[in-house]
C-alpha cells in the first residue's frame, strides 16, 4: 500500500492573460493536497479507482478513446505511456482542495493518481514526462489551458511561467504572507476561459490591450518579490490585477466585495486568483493582521480562509 499526495496551488498575478502568452507568478499551497492511495487487488479484479468523497468506483480499461472520465484518462495516459496493461489494483482518491475554486484540483487528483500508479507498475515517472501527461489530462477538463498549473504542481515550486517555455523559479527578497479565501462558488474555469476569448475574439484591440497591460504588471510584479520591502507596492499591483480581471469579466460582485473588506481590514492589496467568477481570492498582509483580515473575510461569507507564506 502506497500513499502519492500533490498540492493545491495559487496563482499571485497573471491568471487568463496567461493563456495569451503573457508570465504569470504562481505557487504551491501545501494546506490542501489531493492523496491517492494504491492498494493491490485480488487476481482478475483489475483497475480500479474509488473516491472516497462519494464513494462511486470507476473501472479503468485499457482504451484507445479519450474518455470523458478525467480520471480513467489519466490512469489510462499512464498505462500507454508505459505501455502496460491495467494492473489488478484499487486506487482510493481523497482531496481536500475545493473543486472549481481556482486551486488546480483537477491538475492535484491528476498529478497524484499518475504518480501513485506509475509507482505501483514499478515505474516512476520523471517529473518532465508526468508534467506532459498532467497536461493532456488538463486538455480535457479545460480546453485551452496555459500549462501553469500541472507545472506548479509537479514541481512543487514557485514559478514564473510562460506558456510553451521551461519553468522559471524565481528567489523571494521579502517573506510574503496570504490570506487565501475561497467564496465557496465553485465556477469551471473552461467556461471562463471560453468567455474571455469570445471577448478578445470581438474586439483584440481593446481586450488584448488589457492582456498586455496584466503582462507588464506581472513582469513589475516578479521583480518586486525579488526585491526587498516592496510590500505596500506589491499590493497595489495586486488590486490593479484584480481590476484588470475584471475589465476582462471574470470578477464577481463578491469577489470584488471580499476584495474590498480585505483592503479595510488592513490588507497591502487583494485579487481574485484562478478562473475567477467565484472560487479564491488572496490578500497581501502584514504577518500580524493575518488573524483579523481572515475574521473579516469570514464575516463577509468567505467560506474558508487560509495563510500562505511565501519565503
Ligand atoms: O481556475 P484554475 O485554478 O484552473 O486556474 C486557471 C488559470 C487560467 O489562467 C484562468 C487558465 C489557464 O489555463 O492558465
Amino acid at each position: 500500500m502506497y500513499t502519492y499526495s500533490a498540492p493545491a496551488k495559487v496563482i499571485l498575478f497573471g491568471e487568463h492573460a496567461v493563456v495569451y502568452g503573457e508570465p504569470a507568478i504562481a505557487a504551491p499551497f501545501a494546506a490542501l493536497q489531493a492523496q491517492v492511495t494504491a492498494t493491490p487487488a485480488p487476481h482478475g479484479s483489475g483497475l480500479s479507482i474509488i473516491g472516497a468523497a462519494n464513494g462511486v468506483t470507476l473501472h479503468v480499461l485499457p482504451a484507445n478513446d479519450t474518455p470523458d472520465n478525467a480520471l480513467i484518462y489519466a490512469a489510462q495516459l499512464v498505462l500507454k505511456a508505459l505501455d502496460k496493461a491495467p494492473p489488478d489494483l484499487t486506487l482510493e482518491l481523497r482531496s481536500n482542495i475545493p473543486i472549481g475554486g481556482g486551486f488546480g484540483s483537477g491538475a492535484a487528483v491528476s498529478v497524484a493518481l499518475m504518480r501513485a500508479l506509475s509507482a505501483a507498475l514499478g515505474m516512476p515517472l520523471s517529473g518532465e514526462a508526468l508534467n506532459s501527461l498532467v497536461y493532456k489530462v488538463e486538455q480535457l477538463h479545460h480546453g485551452t489551458p496555459s500549462g501553469i498549473d500541472n507545472t506548479v504542481i509537479v514541481y512543487e515550486q514557485p514559478v514564473y511561467f510562460v506558456r510553451g517555455k521551461a519553468p522559471e523559479t524565481f528567489r523571494v527578497g521579502m517573506p510574503l504572507t496570504f490570506v487565501v479565501a475561497d467564496t465557496g462558488v465553485s465556477v469551471s474555469t473552461r467556461e471562463t476561459v471560453g468567455d474571455v476569448r469570445r471577448l478578445y475574439e470581438r474586439d483584440q484591440a481593446h481586450y488584448g490591450g488589457i492582456i498586455s497591460e496584466i503582462g507588464a504588471l506581472v513582469r513589475r510584479a516578479r521583480s518586486m518579490i525579488e526585491a526587498s520591502d516592496a510590500y505596500e507596492a506589491l499590493g497595489e499591483l495586486m488590486d490593479v490585477n484584480h481590476d484588470l480581471l475584471r475589465a476582462l469579466t471574470v470578477s464577481s460582485a463578491q469577489l470584488d466585495h471580499l476584495c474590498a473588506v480585505a483592503r479595510e481590514s488592513g490588507a497591502y492589496g487583494a485579487k481574485l486568483s484562478g478562473g475567477g467568477r467565484g472560487g479564491c481570492l488572496i490578500a497581501l498582509v502584514e504577518p500580524d493582521l493575518a488573524p483579523s483580515v481572515s475574521a473579516a473575510l469570514r464575516k463577509a461569507g468567505a467560506a474558508q480562509t487560509w495563510l500562505m507564506r511565501l519565503e
